[in-house]
Formats: C-alpha cells, structure tokens, sequence
C-alpha cells in the first residue's frame, strides 16, 4: 500500500532552476525507490515510475516508457501526458536511437535531432535513458518537455541510476 510521494506543489510546465530541479529529484528518490520496494513486475514498475516521476518533473509534458515488442521494434506503454505515438521503429526518432545504441539521448533541442518525431508540436527537448533486465534493452524511459534544455546532465544521471536500480532489483543484477 503507498501513499505516492510529497512534495511541494509545483504548476505543470514550470521549469524551475537547475538547481532546484536536481534537489527535487534527489527528495523524491528515496520516496520512489520505497514504493517501489520489492516490486517484480515490469508493467507494475513502469506505472508507477511513469506516475512518480510525473509528479516529481513538473517540467515534463510527457513521461513514460516504450517498450520493445520485437527485436527492431518499441510500442507505447505506461505514460502521463498527451496522447503519444503508439509504435516507434528502432530506426527512428530520439526513442529510436536511444533502442539503437543502448545510450542515453539527452537533447536541448530537438529542433537539431535529425529524425524527431514530433507526437506533441510543443515539445522542444527531450531525454530518454534505456531500461535493460538482465543486459537485455526492453524498455526505454521518455521525459519531453516544452522548454529548451528542458533536463540537465545531471538529472539524466540521477535517474539512469533510478532506472538501473529500479529494474535491476527485478533482476538481482
Ligand atoms: N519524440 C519522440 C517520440 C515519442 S513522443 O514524443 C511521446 C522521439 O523522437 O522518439
């Protein structure tokens, strides 16, 4: 049973300092990681990240997973926000190259990604970091957002390591 996670009140599209968005993500992480304690299901995992990192990246305007349903292959999963492309090649988009190459994609403007794909016109940066179970990638994890340099190299480090911890306990890795 999880009450989800407190934090102060923070409007939908606000992009507060690098600073402050960095102290933020650290609050919740330990918030993040007891919900999500001893949680086995990838889907179940995926929600509720999808759900908490919502809340904790007021940012973002969206935030969920792909998941890959073939060898060169993602389609829609769990999410918040607008209605998103349901499937995305391994070839396309910064979803795509992230699949492709196992590397997170961290990119200020999306406008100079050759190859976006633009669900949500707003949309002008974008971070995806890839979940692996087992070494496998089975997932990817996108964050857009409607500022430039919407996510720092930080924040793309601190939830690296979320992700890494919250699907590598699924795993034992
Ligand atoms: N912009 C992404 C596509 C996914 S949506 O924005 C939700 C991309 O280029 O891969």
């Amino acid at each position: 049973m999880s009450e989800g996670i407190l934090l102060s009140q923070v409007a939908r599209g606000t992009l507060l300092p690098e600073g402050e968005r960095v102290a933020r993500l650290r609050e919740a992480l330990p918030q993040i990681e007891a919900v999500l304690e001893g949680e086995s299901d990838e889907v179940a995992i995926q929600a509720s990240l999808a759900c908490l990192l919502w809340e904790t990246l007021p940012q973002a305007n969206w935030c969920g997973f792909y998941r890959r349903v073939g060898e060169r292959m993602l389609a829609v999963g769990p999410y918040q926000g607008r209605m998103g492309c349901l499937r995305i090649p391994f070839e396309k988009g910064v979803c795509g190259a992230c699949a492709r190459t196992g590397l997170t994609q961290r990119v200020p403007d999306v406008h100079a990604f050759p190859g976006h794909i633009a669900c949500d016109e707003a949309t002008r940066s974008e971070l995806v970091i890839p979940v692996r179970v087992r070494g496998r990638l089975t997932a990817v994890l996108d964050l857009d957002c409607p500022y430039l340099d919407g996510f720092s190299a930080t924040e793309a480090r601190i939830l690296e390591e979320l992700v890494a911890r919250c699907f590598g306990s699924r795993t034992g890795l």
